[in-house]
């Protein structure tokens, strides 16, 4: 783990109407650091991940994820930003018409070199993230 945080959030509130899910939470993630967030139903976990990826702005509070505001108003810095995680969401992480080499490489079309890659160097590239995972091919 390294000292400075990956995230920092501080002082973040998230409300649904009379519905109060954050109240002044300071969170710090470090690199490296492996963090579950555990809570029953219906908690904020979810809504929680939304606003650290920028997907839900939040009532009040920080978000700084590797340096950045994730609701900076520089599209462009936010979509480097974007570029430099992964998410799976809790329902269908993956296309489900496409093959796993296929939504791997998925991330390395949209934010590669720009002019793209051909086919056979993203079909190499997926087989080299699968096996590095240890998955059979
Ligand atoms: N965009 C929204 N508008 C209004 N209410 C919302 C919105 N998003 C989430 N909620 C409500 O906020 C609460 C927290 O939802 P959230 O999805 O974060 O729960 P969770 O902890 O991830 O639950 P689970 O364990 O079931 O995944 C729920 O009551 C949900 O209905
Ligand atoms: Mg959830």
């Amino acid at each position: 783990m390294t000292g400075e945080p990956v995230i920092r959030i501080r002082g973040l509130v998230n409300r649904f109407g009379r519905q109060v899910l954050h109240d002044g939470l300071d969170l710090d993630v470090l690199g490296g650091e492996v963090m579950g967030v555990v809570g029953g139903s219906g908690t904020g976990k979810s809504v929680l991940l939304k606003t650290i990826i920028g997907l839900n702005r939040p009532a009040a509070g920080t978000i700084d994820v590797l340096g950045q505001d994730p609701f900076a108003d520089d599209e462009a810095a936010v979509r480097r930003l974007q570029a430099r995680w992964g998410v799976l969401f809790q329902d269908g992480a993956l296309f489900s018409s496409l093959t796993v080499a296929e939504n791997i490489a998925v991330p390395l079309k949209e934010h590669g070199p720009g002019g793209g890659m051909s086919a056979g160097l993203l079909a190499e590239l997926a087989t080299l993230k699968i096996r590095m995972v240890g998955l059979p091919i």
